[in-house]
């Protein structure tokens, strides 16, 4: 019989529990992945108390008040705190969002946070997503054209940039792609969801001169067809995109383009 040993620090074990603010008289608990590969010890979750009288009221706001007033060890991604830029895409009450547009009220307490599923853990919350970019570079996300170049811009009409929409607002916070089973066990061949959404996004903007080369890109067992359907992409974005119809609409040109 095979037999399967995983890696020594596979085991999330308990952590610290960190000590109430003193005084406070509204406390909501945050339990919190740690992780540093470059140590010795097994992952942990610690335990914190958030003052929420002394604190904003999403979650990167706990997350940040705890790194400012209990433990300036805790590591995490945030930029812009309006859900803009995307670095802050966590997993919050089993769901990946962004800890920024997340209200502390909107979920389960206490509040559990773990990184991005699936994704090597550079420290703490914070995921390695170089082969989720190195994708996104891979589908070329600009303008081909091979006719010369107008004087002025390259000019659409209002209905041919309407259907850009639900497409152009991806922020890339990787949210979806690492909540789809698929890209989980094919990460490194199936492109994904994010990076399919915005594959298509460029497929059908009608200043773009290379749908051809673009499809036979995408013409591949595992880059499009690892996709099955099983939607935790669109339930999971908190833009409220829907990579999942995306995909199913590149299929249908690659058979529309065979018959
Ligand atoms: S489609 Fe949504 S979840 Fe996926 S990367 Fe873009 S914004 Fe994030
Ligand atoms: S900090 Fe920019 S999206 Fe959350």
């Amino acid at each position: 019989m095979v037999e399967l040993t995983l890696p020594k620090n596979s085991r999330v074990v308990e952590g610290k529990i960190w000590p109430k603010p003193q005084g406070a008289k509204r406390v909501t608990e945050f339990r919190i992945y740690r992780y540093d590969p470059d140590g010795e010890n097994n992952p942990r979750v610690d335990t914190y108390y958030v003052d929420r009288d002394d604190c904003g009221p999403m979650v990167l706001d706990g997350i940040i008040w705890i790194k400012s007033k209990i433990d300036p060890t805790l590591t995490f991604r945030r930029s812009c705190r309006e859900g803009i830029c995307g670095s802050c895409a966590m997993n919050i009450d089993g769901l990946n969002t962004l800890a920024c547009i997340k209200g502390m009220d909107e979920v389960a307490h206490p509040i559990r946070i773990y990184p991005l599923p699936h994704m090597p853990v550079v420290k703490d919350l914070v995921p390695d997503l170089i082969n989720f970019y190195a994708q996104h570079a891979s589908i070329e996300p600009w303008l081909h054209t091979s006719t010369p170049a107008p004087e002025k811009e390259w000019k659409q009409s209002r209905e041919d940039r309407e259907k850009l929409d639900g497409l152009y607002e991806c922020i890339l916070c990787a949210s979806c792609s690492t909540s789809c089973p698929s890209y989980w066990w094919n990460g490194d061949r199936y492109l994904g969801p994010a990076a399919l959404l915005q594959a298509y996004r460029w497929l059908i903007d009608s200043r773009d001169e290379a749908t051809g080369e673009r499809l036979d890109h995408l013409e591949d067992p595992f880059r499009l067809y690892r996709c099955h359907a099983i939607m935790n992409c669109a339930n999971t974005c908190p833009k409220g995109l829907n990579p999942a119809k995306a995909i199913a609409e590149i299929k249908k040109m690659m058979v529309e383009r065979r018959v």
